[in-house]
């Protein structure tokens, strides 16, 4: 494995890997797609995705195990997400077949690029879904490209384990009854300015309150929002406008099954802070992030510590990233072996 890349420092940005895979739709359906070294799209200035933001992605991973082989994590659940996406914008569904043999074929084809076990780095995959062609009326697109790229990444937000800060936002990520339960990227569109405000203020993200209340933490720009209580609660906000996190959702089963805590998906006041004893932010990129503290208006809230991250958030960081690693048993069906 002699690619110049150092594994331990690893941070998350786009680097080109040799091979991406490539399918397009027309005519009411997906042609054969294959494997390209060509990084670069060309499609029709009307495309809609350009325009009108008729495109949506997802985000996995890739983890070597210990043996050398290489795991997914749950790539079904992301397969359907894509889909539920596609159906909100009015695209094709990209079949769960099409969508896992894609996935494969990119790993294997980049197998060099994931990072060696032990070293924290995995292989971060996006796969995309994109309406192209010529259509400048506020239509669905008649074409569609189906894309999936890769490329090793380490931690998404500084700290890694260590416990970054964060600052709730005054502005809306998703309307009630909008795209927020969608990855889509007018999503990500409307986090950069709140995003960069809490950047220049030395948080790592910003977090979002519900839109119809303002009352409620709803997610962080990138991630999921959980709390642990001081009764060994995990709990993480329930609305129809977060992206339902497939690390959320791990968590939660593995909080109750392999943690014994009660697993709690609910209302998390912002003004209510002080019943948690731990805080993170949870995500495919930024796995679990500790929330050392959250900036709200005047005040600034610290949970369990500004530099050291709490007890139960360990451990459920030890059983999530053991599960993906290949080094703790999975509950049934959530690990693919790609070799
Ligand atoms: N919320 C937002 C806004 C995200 O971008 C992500 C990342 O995918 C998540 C939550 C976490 O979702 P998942 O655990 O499926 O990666
Ligand atoms: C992910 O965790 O996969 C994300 O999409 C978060 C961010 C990089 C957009």
């Amino acid at each position: 494995m002699e690619k110049k890349i150092n594994w331990k420092e690893l941070g998350f940005s786009y680097i080109k890997t040799p091979w991406r895979f490539l399918a397009k739709w027309s005519d009411g359906h997906w042609q054969p797609g294959e494997l390209t070294g060509d990084n670069q799209l060309k499609i029709s200035e009307a495309s809609t995705a350009l325009h009108y933001g008729q495109q949506c992605f997802e985000g996995l991973k890739a983890y070597r195990r210990k043996d050398g082989g290489i795991n997914l994590f749950r790539p079904d659940q992301n397969s359907q997400r894509l889909n539920h996406s596609a159906q909100r914008l009015y695209m094709p569904e990209v079949p769960e077949e099409l969508f896992i043999e894609a996935v494969m074929q990119v790993v294997k084809a980049n197998q060099e690029y994931v990072p060696p076990y032990g070293t924290g780095g995995t292989l971060y995959i996006r796969p995309l879904l994109i309406g192209v062609g010529d259509m400048i009326g506020v239509q669905p697109a008649q074409e569609y490209i189906f894309t999936v790229f890769c490329m090793p990444v380490g931690p998404y937000f500084k700290g890694g384990l260590t416990p970054t800060n964060f600052i709730v936002s005054n502005y809306d990520r998703a309307a009630p009854n909008g795209t927020g339960a969608i990855k889509v990227g007018g999503n990500y569109a409307a986090s950069l300015l709140p995003g960069q405000e809490a950047h220049a203020k030395n948080f790592s993200d910003c977090i979002y309150l519900d839109p119809q209340t303002h009352t409620k933490i709803e997610e962080v720009g990138s991630a999921n929002f959980f709390g642990i209580t001081k009764d060994n609660e995990f709990v993480t906000p329930i609305s129809p406008s977060i992206l339902p996190s497939i690390t959320k959702y791990s968590l939660l089963y593995l909080a109750e099954h392999r943690l014994g805590l009660t697993a709690i998906e609910g209302d998390v006041f912002v003004d209510d802070l002080d019943r948690f004893t731990e805080a993170g932010a949870c995500g495919t990129a930024a796995v679990i992030s500790p929330i050392g503290g959250i900036q709200y208006n005047d005040d600034f809230h610290v949970f369990y510590s500004e530099t050291e991250v709490g007890p139960i958030t360990k451990k459920l960081y030890e059983e999530l990233t053991g599960i993906q690693f290949g080094d703790i048993n999975a509950p049934e069906g959530w690990i693919l072996s790609v070799i």
